[in-house]
């Protein structure tokens, strides 16, 4: 059966009460629960997991090597910094699809510079939790699993 992790990094397990003017009031275990529902329906097994810690996370994606078949990332501030995360993702060479709840192009100069992307199949960024399920989606897409029924 295909296998998807979804990894949140630092401070998204505070979504629901962190900046709700920036990031909505949805907590994470919410968008887990719509991730859950949508992997179901498509008949993939997901598993979720969030750190704050950079290596966990490093960690994690090493072990999603044999085990997985692709990865759905929010990496947080990561997004903007870690290079160890980008390498990870390359060493494995697993499918990621990358997402923010914000489109970070649109916020503070800092944000623009996404270092894991150009290891990723696609980014989905601005939609609020939409941009996991859509990402989800994105995701199955490239690995053949049609989501939709035509007609
Ligand atoms: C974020 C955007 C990042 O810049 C920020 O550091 C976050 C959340 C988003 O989902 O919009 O922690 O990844």
């Amino acid at each position: 059966m295909t296998r998807i992790v979804v990894i949140h990094g630092p401070n998204l397990n505070l979504l629901g009460t962190r900046e709700p003017e920036i990031y909505g009031t949805t907590t994470l275990a919410e968008i887990d629960d719509a991730l859950q529902a949508q992997a179901a329906a498509a008949g993939v097994e997901l598993e979720t997991m969030q750190s704050n810690s950079e290596g966990e996370i490093v960690t994690r994606i090493q072990e999603a090597r044999g085990r997985c078949d692709g990865i759905l990332m929010n990496p947080g501030a990561y997004a903007h910094t870690s290079v160890a995360i980008r390498d990870a993702i390359d060493a494995v060479a697993l499918p990621l699809v990358e997402v923010h709840l914000t489109n970070v192009h649109r916020r503070e100069e800092f944000r623009h510079k996404l270092v894991i992307a150009g290891a990723s199949v696609g980014q989905v960024l601005g939609f609020g939790p939409a941009s996991y399920t859509l990402g989800l989606d994105a995701l199955l897409g490239h690995l053949g699993i049609k989501t939709w029924r035509k007609g």
